[in-house]
């Protein structure tokens, strides 16, 4: 049944590695109510050769340490950047590395309420026994701080600022009150509570984060991939997954990945490697957007086409995953077909097929 599910939580999907993490750690320190200790957190989430240990997180190691420091430390960690650059993903490893549970999470939408952060009561119970443990209903922070695990709080400016300073007395007194159960009830955060929030800088709808709020968190900044080769491994290794069962039926070739990377450092940094100027689409071009891409021109060829992926098949899906309804970033992705691309597609096959079917399709 379980090969069924779409997606399993991280603490389920990498079972084993974490498995032998733990077992290898022995009796190594560990902050209180850790699963891993330190520095097999990191090595779950930037691999390990000899446990059989994959690299999950890819481009910088350093801010890997300095999340795991942050979060042994009384300071909540901020995961900010645009999106698809992994933050989402690297919360979800740290909670799973550190506390094997990455299901504690808050997801902030403008409708995340005070209720949702803190408790809820269920009514039934309310009305027959009065205020109780029996009837509070915990939220994802109150079960963490209640065990000492790590609590996730995703696109925390989402929430209204009044709703994400509820965050902030939990954060610096580490303690909830609960002013139904009677006079000075409170919940106080076991060792091992700490949050990840992650925050995304780009999309619609975001509100400025509370001073006092920013003042409870360390920040990290997550950056996109910038290494070209790297990008490109990290596509084909995610399109794998992304494939599954199927993967034995698609030809991917280097140069068609080459291509579909290029495409999209080049209009991410808005300057091409020939230094042409480029306008930068508003569309998110990260890394997941590009598998994607990726991963939908596949299908295409696996059961429409003859199984090959080309660089026709990525120009069709461009659009409809990347640019959408926005006519600037399709005048600014014209712009590069003609003065970019054209160029390239007079040497190499595969920006040729790019080429031809971008100009097909768009002119
Ligand atoms: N540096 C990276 N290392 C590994 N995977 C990455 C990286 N950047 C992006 N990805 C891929 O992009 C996907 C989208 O990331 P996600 O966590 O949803 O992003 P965010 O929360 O920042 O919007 C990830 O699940 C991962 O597959
Ligand atoms: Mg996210």
């Amino acid at each position: 049944m379980s090969s069924q599910l779409l997606r399993q939580p991280a603490e389920i999907r990498f079972q084993d590695e974490l498995q032998r993490l733990h077992e290898q750690d022995g009796s190594a320190a560990k902050p209180a109510n850790w699963y891993l200790s330190p520095r097999s957190v990191r090595a779950f989430i930037l691999g390990d050769d000899k446990l059989n240990v994959s690299r999950k997180f890819y481009g910088d190691d350093a801010l890997v340490d300095r999340a795991i420091v942050t979060l042994m430390g009384k300071q909540g960690l901020m995961l900010v950047g645009e999106p698809g650059t992994a933050k989402s993903m690297l919360s979800e490893l740290l909670a799973a590395a550190i506390s094997h549970d990455s299901g504690l999470t808050i997801q902030g939408t403008a409708g995340t309420t005070e209720d949702h952060i803190k408790y809820s009561w269920n009514y039934a119970l309310l009305l027959a026994e009065g205020p109780s443990e029996r009837s509070l209903v915990p939220s994802p922070l109150y079960q963490g701080m209640a065990a000492g695990k790590t609590v996730r709080f995703e696109e925390i400016t989402r929430c209204p600022p009044e709703i994400q300073d509820v965050m902030v007395s939990m954060l610096s007194d580490k303690t909830m009150m609960l002013p139904e159960m009677g006079e000075g009830a409170r919940l106080l955060a076991q060792s091992g509570f700490n949050v990840i929030a992650t925050a995304n800088l780009r999309d619609r709808g975001v509100h400025e984060m509370s001073a006092a709020l920013k003042r409870r968190f360390n920040f990290e900044t997550v950056k996109p991939i910038q290494d070209a080769k790297f990008e490109q491994q990290l596509l084909r290794l995610q399109l794998q997954q992304e494939l599954g069962d199927l993967k034995g039926q698609v030809q991917v070739g280097d140069d068609v990945v080459e291509v579909l990377v290029t495409v999209f450092q080049e209009l991410r940094k808005g300057v091409a490697t020939d230094g042409t100027h480029l306008k930068k689409p508003d569309a998110v071009m990260s890394t997941a957007e590009a598998v994607n891409i990726a991963h939908a021109a596949s299908l295409e060829a696996a059961f429409l086409g003859d199984g090959a992926v080309t660089g026709g098949a990525l120009a069709r899906q461009l659009r409809g995953v990347v640019l959408k309804d926005n006519d600037e970033d399709i005048a600014r992705v014209q712009y590069y077909i003609d003065a970019v691309a054209r160029e390239r597609a007079k040497h190499n096959s595969a920006w040729k097929s790019f080429y031809e079917e971008s100009k097909a399709l768009w002119q």
